[in-house]
């Protein structure tokens, strides 16, 4: 037969060709179709990047135009969608909301679509992206029993996607430029990350020709583990619990004891063994958003930062190149803007959408696509014959 690598945990398999994103883990670079994300994250702007994901190079300023306006048609979902949510316990993590809601579109798009269809796969894609924010606040809304707020089409993505989680139908509400600014480049350096445990789902589920909608779903459920999108959620509450400058040793320590199963959460990565750049700007934006909100003594910030640098003078974590990731400062951005940590995955999922879609995209053009299909080592019971239960 065909002779092949054992690789737990995929550590040194490559699964796919890809054009979409470049991660140098040594350098600390990552790079979408080429651009720096710390160039993006400055420069650009969400729904920019979506198109550079998508279609792989800048929009001309018409380009980028008819896709906004493409994505803001698709903002609403089918009224019928609302019904799902009541299905679920109030207090229901909204992640688990968006697993069964999101998966529920595939319902609204599957005999209608042909994703053998390149202009239909196309369709397929900017609904996702158009749909999810509304799904995501959604799941917010109903977490804290207030009405849905329809998506308002005059907002630009970021400020509509405030909108439907902090407005509400008795009072005006402005969204805060500072805010929206803070909330694009959080989505925008959650955008892509290549072969990450929920894009390689989204792309093993797609693999089978499954209906796409579905298939993000499949990305959703795991991105939920705190081993990946649930460290940003994981991460807050351990600062909190942290709670004050003086208590950090104590954590640095369960963190290094080998028989404490407790990690410093926000810390560590797979393929970053130098900065996560991402966090780096994270950083940066946690500075100035909470600057501007005039809250910079923010305890938590506090402890965040000091964590990260007892931590980076540590030899456990030196030599285990253990720096901090993405996760481990967008919580404080996202706790300052209203948000509660249940909401911290979700809005990562609504992020990593586009990466899920272009990746599923990019692999159904792919003429070497073929469904996923790893082996094993085989380790159980060699043959043996039944036994009759009486006999046993
Ligand atoms: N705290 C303490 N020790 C750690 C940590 C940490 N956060 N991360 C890794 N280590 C140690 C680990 O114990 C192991 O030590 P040893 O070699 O002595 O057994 C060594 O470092 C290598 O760790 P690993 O678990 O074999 O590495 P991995 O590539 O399988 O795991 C990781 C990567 C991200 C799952 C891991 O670093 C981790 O659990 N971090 C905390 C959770 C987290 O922040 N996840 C977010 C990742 S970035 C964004 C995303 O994907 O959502």
């Amino acid at each position: 037969g065909n002779v092949f690598t054992h690789d737990p945990g995929f550590t040194s398999t490559s699964a796919c060709e890809s054009e979409i994103t470049f991660i140098d883990g040594d350098k600390g670079e990552l790079l979408y179709r080429g651009y720096p994300i710390d160039q993006l994250a400055e420069k650009s702007h969400y729904l920019e990047v979506c198109f550079l994901l998508l279609y792989g190079h800048l929009p001309t300023a018409q380009e980028l135009e008819d896709f906004e306006m493409r994505v803001t048609r698709h903002t609403m979902v089918h009224e019928q969608i609302t019904k799902f949510f009541s299905g679920y316990r109030r207090d229901a993590h909204p992640m688990a909301t968006m697993v069964g809601v999101v998966g529920a579109l595939s319902a609204f798009y599957h005999d209608s679509l042909d994703i053998n269809d390149p202009w239909q796969r196309e369709v397929a894609a900017v609904r996702m992206i158009a749909k999810v924010p509304t799904i995501t606040a959604m799941a917010y809304k109903y977490s804290i029993g207030q009405p849905f707020m329809y998506p308002k089409n005059s907002l630009d993505y970021a400020s509509n996607f405030l909108y439907m989680c902090f407005a509400v139908p008795a009072e005006d509400y402005e969204v805060n430029p500072i805010l929206a600014r803070a909330m694009d480049r959080i989505f925008t350096l959650h955008a892509d990350h290549e072969q990450n445990a929920s894009t390689s789902t989204v792309r093993l589920a797609g693999s089978s020709g499954a209906n796409p909608f579905a298939c993000i779903a499949a990305g959703i459920a795991c991105l939920w583990g705190p081993a990946h999108g649930g460290a940003n959620q994981a991460s807050l509450e351990m600062l909190r619990e942290i709670g004050t400058v003086d208590r950090i040793p104590e954590y640095i320590a369960r963190a290094k004891d080998k028989d404490d199963p407790f990690r410093l959460m926000g810390f560590g990565h797979r393929v970053y063994k130098n900065f996560d750049p991402r966090a780096k700007v994270m950083k940066e934006s946690a500075d100035e958003v909470l600057g501007l909100l005039g809250i910079e003594n923010n305890e938590t910030l506090k402890v965040a930062k000091e964590l990260e640098r007892i931590a980076l003078e540590d030899e456990y974590f030196v030599s285990k190149k253990l720096y901090p990731n993405v996760d481990f400062y967008s919580g404080i951005i996202l706790e300052a803007m209203g948000f509660p940590t249940s909401m911290f995955t979700p809005i990562f999922a609504l992020s990593r959408t586009v990466g899920w879609i272009s990746q599923w995209r990019e692999m159904l053009a792919d003429p070497a696509q073929k469904i996923g299909r790893p082996r094993q080592l085989y380790t159980g019971a060699t043959r043996r014959d039944y036994i009759d239960v009486e006999d046993r």
